[in-house]
């Protein structure tokens, strides 16, 4: 027989993943200011779009809890203090926080609420798990590409978007301002990491 919400472990995880997510989404949002003082607006775009998404998970586990609704819940936990100017390390610091969600912490409180007879709580946090991995992965991909220089240089042409205007610049260094909106380059975002992007429109090689 499952146990009482009111015992149970599920119930400060789902708090401790509410805090979580809340906090993420505001470190992304702080991430994204820095992002774009320093001309990286692409960067910037991505942060923000990421800490929108950390707002629905937040909206989802706060649902969860509903069953609670006027009582407080005590929990610990730690929470990381990812105060960089450089945007390659508030990349891998999400990058990291993003990795111990998705590897350990979500899916061992998935394991927790299904030994405990939660069942679509253990799918919110098995669910949830595997979209950190995706934003593990793009931040990731972003840092590596600024830390090795190729986040606008490529040795092979490839393809970038403005996110400003839409134009794909086809090439292998990104122009210093785009040529059609001449917005700066860091509007440029590589176009594999572009949205709506359909594939057919990309310059062949
Ligand atoms: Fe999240
Ligand atoms: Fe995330």
């Amino acid at each position: 027989m499952a146990m009482s919400f009111n015992e149970s472990k599920t119930r400060e995880n789902l708090m401790r993943a509410f805090a979580g997510e809340s906090q993420a989404r505001n470190r992304y949002t702080i991430a994204a200011g820095a992002a774009e003082k320093q001309g990286m607006y692409a960067i910037s775009q991505i942060f923000l779009f990421t800490a929108d998404q950390e707002r629905a998970h937040a909206e989802r586990y706060y649902e969860l809890l509903k069953k609670s609704a006027g009582e407080t819940i005590k929990i610990d936990g730690g929470y990381p203090v990812d105060h960089f100017e450089s945007v390659e390390k508030l990349l891998r610091a999400a990058e990291h926080n993003e990795l111990e969600e998705f590897d350990d912490v979500y899916p061992a409180f998935g394991d927790i609420a299904k030994e405990e007879g939660f069942i679509e709580e253990a799918n919110a946090f098995y669910q949830i798990a595997r979209i950190e991995e995706i934003h593990a992965k793009r931040f990731g991909k972003l840092a590596e590409l600024l830390e090795n220089n190729q986040y606008y240089e490529s040795t092979d042409t490839q393809d970038w978007m403005c996110l400003n205007c839409g134009h794909i610049f086809h090439g292998k260094l990104v122009p210093n301002v785009c040529p059609v909106c001449h917005y700066e380059r860091g509007y440029f975002v590589p176009a594999g990491l572009a949205p709506y992007l359909e594939c057919g429109f990309l310059n062949q090689k």
